[in-house]
């Protein structure tokens, strides 16, 4: 495949990615094998061509990819329609520990013949009257996965086995960026703001197995988390909102919360800090949900959309 928009950089070893690091290039080549990156969105998302996911990766390949994620937030690898679950299980592992499925996720399948713990299915497809995966065909609205735990996952991983003709992209946005253009006097006042994050409902708004439909914010059941978390690899901080609904600032009232987390909302979710991936058959994504907020827009539910995800454990949310 060639790369149409931008042009592709070619580096033969390794003291010339040393360089290409500080030239800020967009295409990194090791010795081992054929690696580059193109940027996707003007704020994050970047697609990496060139890895053999038929054979380990090498050390270099996962220091570049490494990298790479580290840049862009969300990482897109195109055009692989024969991954099985046991590859993305393998390749997902890479990057740390996996996350056994969430709560409320399908349990055992009867369609599609993958009963390993680490791999959810994302899907609408309903056989036998039961659905075969989670989030049917609804808009998932705005959010990180997980902060309801005290540990959220640091990465997801999602790989499209089917999609449907239209809708059902997924938009992500960069929460650097939505920190770095607050004003300062903002900033200085969310240092010392934790919020909680609602463990009752699922993006898809269902409510979770075992949970109190609460309507009343200051009684949301859920993990408290700082505002502003550093993120463990880049060290720098960025905003840290993970779902608006049940959303509470502690310490402050119901109305000043609201009016806080409603211009929060606003800003980290503008245009201009997001990019939508458009699925393709044989995409595997992979984003950072330390530091990146995503959405799934709803689609023809009478359509066929069917992915597998994986879930990398997270580490303790560093206060901003
Ligand atoms: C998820 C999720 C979005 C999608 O799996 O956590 O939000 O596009 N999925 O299916
Ligand atoms: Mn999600």
């Amino acid at each position: 495949m060639t790369s149409k928009v931008i042009p592709s950089i070619v580096i033969r070893n390794k003291k010339m990615i040393m360089r290409l690091e500080i030239k800020k290039m967009s295409s990194i080549i090791d010795s081992d094998l054929l690696l580059t990156v193109r940027p996707l969105g003007t704020s994050l998302g970047a697609e990496v061509r060139g890895i053999d996911f038929s054979k380990p990766l090498t050390t270099v390949t996962l220091e570049q990819i490494q990298l790479a994620w580290t840049k862009y937030l969300v990482l897109r690898f195109r055009g692989m329609p024969t991954l099985s679950a046991d590859d993305l299980i393998t390749f997902s592992k890479n990057f740390g520990k996996l996350d056994a499925r969430p709560i409320g996720s399908s349990d055992k399948n009867p369609y599609f013949d993958v009963d390993k713990p680490e791999i959810t299915i994302i899907s609408n497809v309903v056989v036998a009257g039961k659905p075969i995966g989670g989030l049917g065909a609804y808009e998932a609205v705005w959010h990180s996965d997980m902060t309801y735990v005290d540990l959220p996952p640091k990465a997801s991983c999602l790989y499209a086995i089917e999609i449907p003709p239209t809708g059902g992209n997924t938009y992500f946005v960069n929460m650097y960026e939505a920190y770095d253009s607050l004003p300062t006097d903002l900033k200085n006042r969310l240092t010392s703001l934790s919020c909680v994050h609602d463990a009752s409902r699922n993006s898809a708004g269902e409510l979770r197995k075992g949970f109190a439909d609460i309507n009343d914010p200051t009684k949301t059941v859920g993990a408290v988390h700082p505002l502003v978390r550093v993120h463990p690899v880049s060290k720098k901080p960025c905003l840290f909102l993970g779902r608006r609904r049940g959303a509470f600032v502690s310490g402050l009232t119901l109305v000043e919360s609201e009016a806080l987390l409603n211009e929060l909302w606003a800003h980290a979710t503008a245009p201009r800090f997001m990019w939508s991936q458009e699925w393709e058959i044989g995409d595997l994504v992979m984003w950072d949900n330390r530091c990146a907020m995503h959405r799934r827009e709803a689609f023809d539910p009478t359509t066929r959309r069917l992915m597998l995800r994986t879930q990398i454990s997270g580490e303790p949310v560093l206060q901003g």
